[in-house]
């Protein structure tokens, strides 16, 4: 039988004591027990001037004042319209709600003051070149005040805002009990990312606009769009309208110009900022179907011949014609993201050395021939996203599996884990880290492709998938991307990316898979490994219940988040469902 020791007794009572869950964690919190109730008639000012909430406001221009007021307007929002009575959270029959008929003690003002000037890059930064910080403090006589430097910064205090009020179960009432608040808060990375692709499976607008809301909420703040793949293209391209044509499913899954500037000013407004990727020189034979002449290997089984999964397909890689497609694509392409994002990745994953044995320019496989030529390829498409003033975003095999040299501005996503974030950083590179085996939220759910009976059968059985077993929240939460490197090296690393590989994801179950694991990587990012309260690792158990919390926030808001555990757990003490060492 367990019997609490003195430390286990300590952390009971500090569990029966309310504590605000925000998600993620600030770097430094307190919080009282007095009971506040939100006044739907509060004022709100900003740097002093008044600012009338207005229900669904949406910001007309990319404006700091537009984009604080909509802010405002979204989280009152947040807070009345959602009805979140979070019973889910309380012991069954206990007295948790506080009692009306003691009257109340309003929160009346809300005043917001920015000390800083936003930039024109605050809405499409480079790593670093916003600041995110805020201090939040209401007291317990109801005045609520907010301060940041940045108009990012005063969204990121208005959602911590938003996370301290319930809803009463008597209707119209929204309340704090933790009043006086007093909240100091920055993040530990810059870059804190989701990866969506919308290749393998399309996601209409409405789809990606609520993942960004989820994202903004989780204080994420980078989405990255992998766009098109072997699979299909759905990016409209007015000066090559015949690669969408053919490329996209169905003229339906398609993202015309209007689509991707709704995308980017959505994130942009709300402190996300969306940019895209069209992977090459592999992963990218659908052009076959509307340019077959600039494509090699399309389609050919067996694909593990050419390359990770079919359709196969790559650029060729010395060869005029692709040169010409590339400037046409990026001339249209380019100018349109620029003015939203700071940010192209030029891809270069999965390239396959047998594809140019199939190309007439070439007919080779050998590293040594291709090397050149490869260089010459990412040399071009990079001059080309710096001519668009964007800086360039690969995959780690291009510096790391073909050695090929690039400015070292360059931003490189590490993926394969082992000592490649450590490699990387060493080289000098900034580093965003999606290391499979802890940030790839597709993995761990089965094979999508299908065994024939007899020796196929044989070679897939028990059909798992390549990166299995999913991951689950605990797993994504406890990845620390600067483990084990020296402090120079950590510098280099600007956050990571949770990624959403999307085989089998699409909008039926995309929020279940997204939500709220994405939201564990968002406190990895934001808060960091360490809890500055205790100088040790975060806890699993303390993160439990505040995650339980916020899914209910997530589901309130409209999206379809999974449970991380059963009611019995979130209606119970944290550590009635903790294992204990026997
Ligand atoms: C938050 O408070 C700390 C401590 O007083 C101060 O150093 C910092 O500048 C404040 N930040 C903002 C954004 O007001
Ligand atoms: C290249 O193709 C040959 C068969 O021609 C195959 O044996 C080899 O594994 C392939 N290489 C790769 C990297 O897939
Ligand atoms: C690349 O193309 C050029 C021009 O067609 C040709 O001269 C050269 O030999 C090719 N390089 C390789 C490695 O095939
Ligand atoms: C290159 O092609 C040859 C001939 O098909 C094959 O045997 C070899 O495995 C290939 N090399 C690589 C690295 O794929
Ligand atoms: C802290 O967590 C990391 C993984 O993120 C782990 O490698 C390390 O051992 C943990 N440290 C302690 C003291 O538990």
């Amino acid at each position: 039988m367990w019997s609490p020791s003195l430390s286990s007794f300590s952390v009971l009572l500090a569990a029966l004591q309310p504590v605000a869950a925000i998600w993620p964690a600030p770097q430094s919190l307190t919080t009282g027990s007095s009971v506040l109730y939100l006044n739907q008639n509060i004022k709100v000012t900003y740097n002093g001037e008044s600012i009338p909430y207005t229900y669904g406001y949406v910001s007309r221009e990319l404006t700091s004042k537009e984009v604080v007021q909509a802010g405002i307007s979204r989280t009152l929002a947040g807070i009345f319209e959602s009805k979140f009575v979070p019973w889910k959270l309380h012991k069954r029959g206990s007295k948790w709600e506080p009692d009306l008929s003691q009257g109340q003690q309003w929160i009346k003002t809300l005043e917001i003051v920015q000390k800083g000037k936003d930039e024109p890059s605050t809405f499409k930064p480079l790593a670093g070149q916003v600041d995110e910080s805020y201090n939040l403090t209401v007291s317990a006589k109801g005045e609520a005040k907010l301060a940041a430097v940045s108009s990012i910064g005063v969204l990121r205090g208005l959602e911590t805002f938003s996370q301290l009020f319930y809803q009463h179960s008597a209707g119209t009432f929204w309340y704090t009990p933790f009043a006086p608040v007093s909240v100091q808060d920055a993040p530990k990375f810059p870059h804190r990312g989701v990866l969506i692709d919308t290749a393998r499976n399309f996601l209409p607008v409405a789809d990606i606009l609520r993942t960004i809301d989820a994202m903004a909420w989780s204080k994420l703040n980078r989405l990255h769009v992998h766009v098109t793949d072997s699979q299909s293209w759905p990016l409209v391209i007015p000066s090559l309208p015949e690669v969408s044509e053919k490329g996209a499913y169905h003229p339906s899954q398609t993202y015309s110009p209007e689509d991707v500037e709704k995308i980017q000013t959505y994130g942009a407004e709300r402190g996300v900022e969306v940019y895209f990727e069209i992977d090459m020189p592999g992963h990218i034979g659908v052009v076959s179907l509307s340019h077959p002449e600039l494509i090699v290997a399309y389609n050919l089984q067996p694909y593990q011949w050419w390359c990770q999964e079919p359709p196969c397909g790559a650029f060729k890689l010395n060869n005029t014609a692709v040169d010409a497609f590339l400037d046409k694509l990026f001339d249209d392409l380019l100018p349109r993201l620029a003015p939203y994002s700071a940010y192209f990745h030029t891809g270069g994953d999965e390239l396959n050395r047998n594809d140019s044995m199939l190309d007439e320019g070439i007919r080779s496989n050998d590293t040594e021939v291709l090397r050149p030529l490869l260089q010459k390829f990412i040399d071009k498409q990079h001059a080309r996203v710096r001519a668009a003033g964007l800086t360039p975003i690969t995959w780690e095999e291009i510096p790391l599996e073909w050695e090929v040299d690039m400015a070292k501005d360059t931003v490189v996503q590490s993926w394969l884990g082992g000592d490649a974030v450590k490699t990387l950083t060493s080289k000098g590179y900034q580093v965003i880290d999606s290391n499979y085996n802890f940030w790839y939220l597709d993995c761990g759910r089965g094979q999508w492709l299908t065994w024939g009976n007899g020796a196929a059968f044989a070679q897939g059985y028990p059909f798992n998938d390549w990166c299995g077993p999913t991951k689950s929240w605990q797993l994504v939460y406890q990845h620390d991307p600067t483990a084990g490197l020296t402090a120079e090296e950590a510098k280099l690393v600007l956050g990571g990316e949770v990624a959403l590989w999307a085989e089998t994801i699409d909008p039926v179950n995309l929020d279940t898979l997204a939500w709220p694991r994405a939201s564990a990587v968002g406190e990895a990012l934001w808060s960091g490994r360490i809890d500055p309260a205790t100088g040790q690792n975060r806890s699993l158990v303390e993160a439990a219940p505040r995650l339980n919390e916020f899914r209910e926030r997530l589901v309130a808001r409209g999206v379809g988040a999974s449970p991380i555990q059963m009611t019995f757990c979130t209606q119970g003490r944290a550590e009635e469902c903790e294992f204990i060492v026997a």
